[in-house]
């Protein structure tokens, strides 16, 4: 197998490889959309910028080039390996963070995840998202308000959570809907509803990026989240979850690098009997109960 060496470069290789970069990036220059030129010739520089940095051997670019191809092949129209892979280098986290910018106490964004489905069911304020899907119940209650402080009424709320087996109804065969729902905000812009206690899961990992992520050891594993989507007029969408304080697995590490301080959040646990916010009858088991107040940046910002 071919190594790279320590080798200093010689001045003359260097004026060779520059003068290759400069040949790409003004090969680049005609181009009509001006954005596209500059993504393209930015991305030519960070390119080659790499290729030099750690000397790639002709055997690793071919190995890239199966691992990409192998992640191009498992991807159809349910599985996107292609964003999995953008999960776990941090470069959707990047995106997100350039994208959402800090707003005067905005609430923090973070991933998507490829588990959100378009026409979750509409439940009632204090409505239970779980559907079938087992867990612990747990109590979910906030505000929306946007950063002077104005509550949001009518915030379109979706959220979406896997059960206590670490799937989402989306990974069964059943065709199940469980475990996701939408609800708006009421004229004070509180919203509540009961979900399940969040669990760690791991990502999907049984594909190139899952091979990958074993070889450099890393775990799959997602530290324990709530998934919300919110809505407004006039307010920036935003994407986001909150996370479980405690859960070792924020120490651990989140395999998509989703977890910010501001979103981990406190899951009090409730013993047996101790009566729910609304009346709900849980004498035989325990339950949780957590706050997450919400706040939209404007749209735009
Ligand atoms: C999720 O939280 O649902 C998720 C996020 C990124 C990759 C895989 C799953
Ligand atoms: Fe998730």
């Amino acid at each position: 197998m071919t190594t790279h060496t320590e080798t200093p470069i010689s001045p003359e290789q260097q004026a060779l490889e520059d003068e290759l970069v400069a040949t790409v990036v003004s090969s680049f220059d005609a181009a009509d959309n001006p954005r596209l030129k500059h993504v393209m010739q930015s991305l030519t520089r960070h390119l080659h910028a790499f290729i030099r940095d750690v000397r790639l051997t002709e055997e690793e670019w071919s190995k890239a080039i199966e691992f990409l191809t192998a992640v191009g092949e498992i991807t159809d129209d349910k599985r996107q390996e292609f964003v999995l892979l953008s999960d776990v280098l941090g470069a959707s986290m990047q995106t997100i963070a350039v994208n959402n910018q800090a707003h005067k106490g905005a609430t923090d964004a973070t991933v998507f995840g490829p588990f959100f489905v378009d026409d979750a069911p509409e439940i009632p304020l204090g409505g239970d998202i779980a559907g079938g899907a087992t867990g612990q119940p747990c109590w979910i209650e906030g505000t929306v308000t946007d950063t002077d402080g104005n509550p949001v009424a009518d915030a379109r709320i979706e959220v979406w959570e896997c059960d206590e087996d670490g799937y989402y109804d989306v990974q069964y065969t059943d065709e199940r809907i469980a475990g996701r729902a939408h609800l708006f905000t009421d004229d004070k812009g509180q919203y509540r509803f009961w979900g399940l206690t969040p669990v760690p899961y791991p990502i999907p990992h049984d594909g190139p990026v899952g091979k990958m992520l074993a070889a450099v050891g890393r775990s799959p594993v997602r530290a324990a989240h709530l998934h919300f989507m919110v809505t407004a007029d006039d307010l920036r969408t935003l994407v986001t979850h909150i996370f479980v304080d405690g859960d070792p697995q924020i120490e651990i590490g989140d395999s998509v690098f989703g977890v910010k301080d501001s979103l981990i959040k406190q899951f009090d646990a409730q013993s047996p009997g101790t009566p729910t916010p609304d009346g709900r009858s849980l004498s035989d088991r325990s339950w949780a109960r957590a706050r997450f107040d919400i706040v939209l940046a404007p749209a735009g910002v």
